[in-house]
């Protein structure tokens, strides 16, 4: 079901009414497509307090080919920011955070529409209180700022390593492109871990293979499309109902089908005989919902959702860990959803598979980088434009499509691409993340 809302708000009479009527004004959101430039005007470098690696982070920056300035004059001449790095890293006093505002205060407005802002933290320390004070007070900083910069642009906070910036390139590109487009207010926190050299950032998934659950239609198929464009060898796997579906999707992209119910008590055998080589990337997509209010629900309908979204998702991660079918550098990426995180009426089930998916990933991350080299994170997306969203009744659609800091709803492809960022080989450092795709709902903030 088109949003004809927001096209409607992009038309010059449909900007005159909203403006009048006080309504939400959607700014249309631009995403990645090939020869457009990542962004739109240049990159400005700004630095709070002394930090100690302002000269790592500008190397960083110019090599990401971006055109990046350090000089706030050059944005007072007109030439508007397209992005904001602002490193706040040096931020270890509540006094010291004075100075993110003097940076940001005077340049804010003039952040160029669809602009990326990311300020760059460190974790809140666990001894010094007056540090974890500073850091936290970051991350309210960010969330409201997201909530009024409007004109479709947004803010995150990326916590670094100081001893591992370079293990920050490839968030930070991905942070400042439009392959990020619908998600703001995160806060991302990356580890030391030193990322694996990059031969080709247009194909970062070049000689890898990644496998898809659920990809026959909707948020996996475009996982399977993005990760097949990033250059990965993709097997799609989706339940044998799927058949033509899953054949066609398979086929637009050079990729194999694989139909299979991913709950089968021999999933992972299965899926270790179809990928006799080994996988790089394994995308736990599938997911179905069977709401009802917890005293209509049948023990049937519990027991499904939580069979496919988390109980297959734990048994085949374990298995194919367990014989080395994922390689070492690996890269694992489960779904969540913020329903996961806010809870949601009539989805008790549903609610406790994803918050369990979120379990999942934070115990295991730090163990499955130790024991295999094998980085675990999940997407969280919100509200997104897909089948499973269209049959949603209207009204309540509407309030998801507009309870966000980018009023509308995201598209399978933002969810893909955040994937793709995790599955990166460079991504080593992004490791036990939650990260929402869901324009900063309002539901579970
Ligand atoms: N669409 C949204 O707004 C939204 C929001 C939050 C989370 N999610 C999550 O994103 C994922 C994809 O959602 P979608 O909207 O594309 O849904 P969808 O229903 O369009 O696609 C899900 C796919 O998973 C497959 N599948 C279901 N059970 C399976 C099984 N046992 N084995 C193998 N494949 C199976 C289905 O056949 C289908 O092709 C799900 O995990 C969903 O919970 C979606």
């Amino acid at each position: 079901m088109a949003d004809r809302y927001l096209h409607f708000t992009g038309t010059a009479p449909g900007r005159f009414l909203t403006r009048r009527l006080g309504l939400p004004q959607p700014a249309p959101l631009r995403r990645w497509s090939p020869g457009t430039p990542t962004l739109d005007g240049p990159l400005l470098h700004l630095t709070a307090g002394d930090s100690t690696v302002t000269e790592e982070l500008s190397a960083l920056l110019a090599a990401t080919g971006l055109d990046v300035t350090e000089r706030v004059e050059r944005i007072e001449r007109a030439e508007r920011p397209a992005g904001i790095v602002l490193d706040a890293t040096a931020v270890v006093t509540p006094g010291g955070l004075a100075g993110v505002h003097a940076a940001l205060h005077p340049v804010v407005r003039s952040l160029a529409p669809g602009g990326r802002v990311v300020v760059l933290g460190v974790r809140p320390s666990a001894d010094d209180h007056h540090q974890a004070a500073a850091q936290q007070a970051l991350e309210g900083f960010v969330r409201s700022l997201g909530k009024e910069i409007g004109r479709g642009a947004t803010v995150q906070l990326l916590r670094i390593d100081p001893e591992g910036v370079a293990g920050a390139e490839s968030t930070l590109r991905f942070l400042l492109s439009p392959r990020s487009a619908y998600i703001s207010g995160q806060v991302i926190e990356l580890t030391a871990a030193a990322p694996a050299p990059v031969a080709d950032w247009a194909a970062p998934l070049a000689g890898r293979t990644a496998l898809v659950t659920g990809a026959a239609r909707g948020i996996g198929a475009s996982v399977a499309s993005v990760l097949a464009r990033d250059g990965a060898r993709v097997i799609c796997l989706d339940v044998p109902q799927t058949g033509d579906e899953l054949a066609r999707t398979a086929d637009a992209l050079g990729a194999t089908a694989l139909p299979l119910d991913i709950t089968a008590d021999d999933a992972a055998q299965r899926i270790a005989a179809a990928v006799p080589d080994g996988l790089d990337v394994l995308v736990h997509n599938a997911g179905i919902t069977r709401d009802r209010r917890l005293a209509n629900m049948p023990a049937d309908r519990w027991a499904s959702v939580l069979d496919v979204n988390l109980d297959s998702v734990l048994r085949t991660t374990d298995a194919l860990l367990a014989a080395g079918t994922v390689h070492r550098g690996g890269r694992i990426v489960a779904t969540a959803s913020i329903a996961g995180i806010a809870g949601n009426n009539g989805q008790t089930n549903y609610a406790a598979s994803k918050a369990g998916i979120i379990g999942l990933v934070r115990a295991l991350a730090p163990r499955a980088a130790a024991d295999h080299g094998v980085t675990v994170n999940a997407v969280a997306p919100g509200f997104i434009e897909t089948k499973m969203t269209a049959a949603v009744p209207l009204l309540i659609r509407e309030a998801g499509r507009r309870m966000n800091s980018l009023g509308q709803g995201g598209l399978p492809v933002d969810v893909a691409e955040t994937t793709a960022w995790f599955a990166q080989p460079a991504s080593t450092a992004v490791n036990g993340q939650v990260v929402r795709v869901c324009g900063q709902s309002l539901l579970g903030a």
